[in-house]
């Protein structure tokens, strides 16, 4: 199949093959072409260029974008999309005054999910996952990072993870999954954590490795949940069964994980609403990304990560929705990206880069994601008729999104 678009008042996010993440003031620039063309042939991107000099040949299909941007569908490299039911009574609860960590202390939270997800099918929790996958597609996003870490026994964890490739494979998005089995002590282990930090080690880890089921492994490091320590132990486990870390650190406290995260030379450290100096210090000296999640901030009403500040001091940042039944309870992109420039004062380039390139860096995709290169996978999001780039981001709220293409097919 042969697909033409025509006529794109601006082609984002150009970008030579070699460029796979963008550092601190790298940031600031998205490339462009105005009045461009694009070339999709099955699946990739096969060329592109100005309307000046319109491409030979003949094409299946021609798409008409007068008026309308283009740009590389968002990554989200952050989600936890397979999950049971939902937690609105907890939501409720928070408004009436509760906080989510009183909510999780009296048996809420993640454990409320865990119970929830471990009493439903595993066809049951692939159709609700379906639901939400098919949602942020819609939204624009054409690569998804899902987690488990609501299932918490060993049957339970693998059968989200099943889910998730099973996502992957029934839908034109790439999925990339992540083991979290380190996502909260469950109740049974509620007097023996090291009990459960070791079961995760010697019996999670090993069956998930078997089936090939993670491409990384993530741990919620935050008082209350894993400590540095219990952190320290699953990374050195999940090493020798070469998944690399993708760690929940610094979302309450600032107790050690970006350094821990670092140490094991983590691909990505996640959420950093609360940073130190020696945080900054440690990704400055890495080669992790910081990936914030600021519709996490904007629904539990906590700080925002300050990405200005680790933007200016030379890190790269990745945004991401942390799509979840408690702390982000959306997968929409469009809104992250508008919360990262209106709550974190990232320009609309900074932002952009973050959720497209860095985010598909932050979940080892971008050589094939990302950008608007030649070979890469044709994922891409055609606006309505916007005044410039920098409306997406101003209209928050707004659905600016007239088409969708996601490897290659039109939605
Ligand atoms: O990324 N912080 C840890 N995990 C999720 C929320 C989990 C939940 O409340 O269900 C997060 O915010
Ligand atoms: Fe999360």
């Amino acid at each position: 199949m042969n697909v033409l678009l025509t006529n794109i008042k601006e082609l984002l996010q150009i970008r030579d093959a070699s460029i796979c993440i963008l550092k601190g003031s790298e940031m600031k620039h998205l490339p462009t072409i105005k009045n461009a063309w694009l070339h999709i042939k099955n699946d990739t991107i096969a060329d592109f260029g100005s309307m000046k000099e319109p491409p030979d040949g003949t094409f299946d299909k021609t798409i008409d974008c007068s008026g309308k941007i283009v740009l590389p569908s968002w990554c989200d490299s952050h989600t936890h999309i397979v999950y049971a039911g939902n937690r609105e009574q907890e939501f409720v609860d928070r408004i009436n005054g509760l906080s989510y960590q009183e909510i999780a202390e009296k048996g809420g939270g993640i454990l409320n999910s865990a119970e929830k997800l471990q009493q439903t099918s595993e066809e049951d929790l692939f159709r609700q996952s379906a639901q939400r996958l098919e949602e942020v597609m819609k939204l624009g996003t054409g690569a998804i990072e899902i987690k488990s870490g609501y299932g918490l026994t060993t049957e339970a964890e693998l059968k989200m993870l099943r889910v998730a490739k099973k996502l992957g494979q029934s839908y034109p998005v790439s999925v990339r999954t992540s083991f979290l089995g380190a996502h909260a002590v469950p109740k049974e282990f509620m007097n023996n954590k090291e009990g459960y930090v070791d079961l995760i080690c010697n019996e999670m880890l090993p069956a998930v490795a078997s089936e090939n089921l993670a491409d990384y492994v993530d741990v919620f490091c935050e008082d209350g949940y894993f400590s540095v320590e219990d952190t320290d132990k699953i990374l050195t486990a999940a090493s020798k069964y070469g998944l690399s870390p993708k760690i929940h650190v610094n979302q309450f406290n600032s107790i050690g994980g970006v350094a821990v995260g670092v140490k094991h030379n983590a691909i990505t450290v996640d959420h950093l609403e609360i940073v130190s100096d020696d945080d900054i210090k440690e990704l400055q000296q890495s080669n992790t990304l910081a990936v914030a999640l600021p519709a996490c901030s904007f629904f539990l009403s906590i700080p925002y990560t300050p990405g200005r500040a680790l933007i200016d001091a030379g890190i790269p940042l990745a945004l991401a929705t942390d799509f979840n039944p408690g702390s982000s309870p959306t997968g929409n992109m469009n809104f992250v990206v508008a919360a990262a420039c209106i709550k974190m004062n990232l320009t609309p380039e900074e932002a952009i880069n973050a959720a497209t390139l860095n985010a598909a860096h932050a979940m080892g995709l971008s050589q094939s994601h990302g950008s608007i290169t030649k070979g890469k996978k044709a994922n891409l999001i055609i606006t309505k008729e916007i005044p410039s780039y920098g409306f997406l981001p101003y209209s928050f709220g707004s659905n600016c999104i007239d088409q969708v293409i996601c490897n290659g097919e039109i939605l």
